[in-house]
């Protein structure tokens, strides 16, 4: 479901407006930039190549293991919750945290071993930050799932960055944060307490080879429980679920907070649900779930396991319950700010006081685009996006595409953009915002062969 308040946490996976038109990021040729180096490993580069030295440069950040970082204070909330929730017959944590895996992933991982379609949108070169056509920057913290389940685990929580291009706003950022878990228990397990009853239907082969069993993506509302479970066991792990994310709902917004579950669709979980609270006379969106797709459990070698996963993204629910108004400002190493939060009692969570009120400084940049080319046809906004945040990083607060229009005689597309300016630290001068707005036109006339208008 789409808000009025929208802050980046987990994807809208049925329904995308975003077009499948390539993207203008110039192609490297081979020769010219064979290698990039990322995290002390080199790639190989291709024509698949578009994450920038800019984004590259948030890598190792790790916002949410900094000290007294809001990031890392919710992190440890849900950590601490999960090990309290869960624990083995010694009063140990069952759960096992990982928070420094390398963002650097296959499309493998990102996408193929979680089900999702060949040609889904969320692989699109305009929505993901690739560093060649195998690998990329993950996009999702449930890109992990695999490789951990394949090493033996069966309860876990992962946290850490994730990258994805989109538009630039107060709620948006290029880069942001998520923490996915997922819990797989056996038929004897499960049914502690119901000996007798079985994970699998009697009438199930064991294989999910037979096409009719995988769930076609076009059938993607479809909340029925997977053909191969029986009924008892989907139920009682949606039960134990639902019972735990309510209970760590609870935990940080408080036991009064109203919330309700709604249907959806995540290739990697069915049936799957997201939970939303009502936060300000909007209900907001704060994690999807579901039990797993078993197929899932079959490629990491797990046969005889029922599972349940979810994902929730962490700016989002550190802006709400800090009442912080701007993404950006978890880049910021303003001490004003990072001074107003403190990990010692973690069960008191601050409001943000604002630092200051800079004012905005708006400019609009016109121009055409090459012939033949058109917006979402050859050329994607996200990539102008991406150009400006490379140029002038976060003194831009928004970006906007106000105007396009298609010449009636030369055939020629035009399109305008609105760049907001406005830095969370001090006063731009006017004269500093037209010097690099003047940066931008010449980068993208360098970058997409377009001519200002
Ligand atoms: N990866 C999803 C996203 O970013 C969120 C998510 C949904 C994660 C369901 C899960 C899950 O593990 O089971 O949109």
């Amino acid at each position: 479901m789409l808000l009025t308040l929208r802050v980046q946490g987990a994807r809208h996976w049925v329904k995308s407006t975003r077009c499948l038109a390539s993207s203008a990021v110039p192609e490297k040729s081979p020769s010219s930039s064979p290698q990039l180096e990322v995290n002390g490993s080199t790639y190989a580069t291709d024509g698949w190549t578009n994450v920038t030295p800019k984004i590259l440069s948030y890598l190792g950040a790790n916002k949410h293991l900094q000290t007294d970082h809001p990031l890392s204070i919710i992190r440890q909330r849900i950590v601490n919750y999960f090990y309290g929730a869960y624990r083995n017959q010694r009063g140990n944590p069952l759960f096992s945290v990982y928070d420094k895996l390398n963002p650097v992933v296959t499309v493998q991982q990102n996408f193929d071993n979680l089900l999702i379609p060949a040609d889904h949108v969320s692989r699109q070169k305009s929505d993901c930050y690739y560093i060649n056509q195998q690998q990329l920057l993950r996009a999702h913290t449930t890109a992990h799932q695999v490789e951990l389940i394949s090493g033996g685990l069966d309860n876990f929580l992962v946290v850490g960055e994730v990258y994805r291009r989109d538009e630039i706003d107060s709620t948006h950022y290029p880069v942001f944060h998520q923490a996915d878990a997922v819990r797989l228990v056996t038929k004897d397990k499960l049914f502690e307490r119901n000996p007798g009853l079985e994970l699998f239907e009697e009438t199930w082969s064991g294989s999910l080879a037979d096409p009719k069993l995988i769930l076609p993506s076009a059938k993607f509302m479809d909340q029925t429980k997977q053909p191969c479970h029986t009924l008892e066991a989907v139920k009682l792990m949606e039960h134990e679920m639902k019972h735990v994310l309510v209970g760590l709902t609870k935990d940080l917004f408080g036991p009064r907070i109203k919330y309700r579950w709604v249907d959806t669709y995540f290739p990697f979980t069915q049936p799957s649900w997201e939970l939303e609270i009502y936060f300000k006379d909007n209900w907001l969106e704060v994690l999807g779930c579901g039990i797993m797709r078993h197929e899932i459990l079959q490629r990491s070698g797990v046969h005889q396991s029922i599972g349940y996963a979810f994902g929730v993204g962490l700016e989002r629910l550190a802006m709400v319950l800090f009442d912080i108004p701007d993404i950006r400002l978890f880049w910021s190493n303003d001490s004003g700010f990072l001074s107003q939060f403190s990990e010692k009692d973690l069960h008191n969570l601050p409001k943000y006081k604002p630092i200051s009120h800079y004012p905005q400084c708006t400019n609009d940049m016109s121009f055409w685009l090459p012939e033949d080319i058109e917006v979402d046809a050859g050329f994607s906004p996200n990539d102008f996006y991406d150009l400006v945040r490379s140029v002038a990083g976060d003194m831009v607060e928004q970006i906007s595409l106000v105007d396009k229009f298609k010449h009636p005689k030369t055939g020629k597309s035009s399109v305008c953009f609105r760049i907001v300016y406005r830095h969370m630290e001090r006063t731009l001068t006017q004269a500093e915002v037209n010097e690099i707005h003047k940066q931008i036109a010449s980068a993208s006339v360098d970058s997409f062969n377009v001519q200002i208008r």
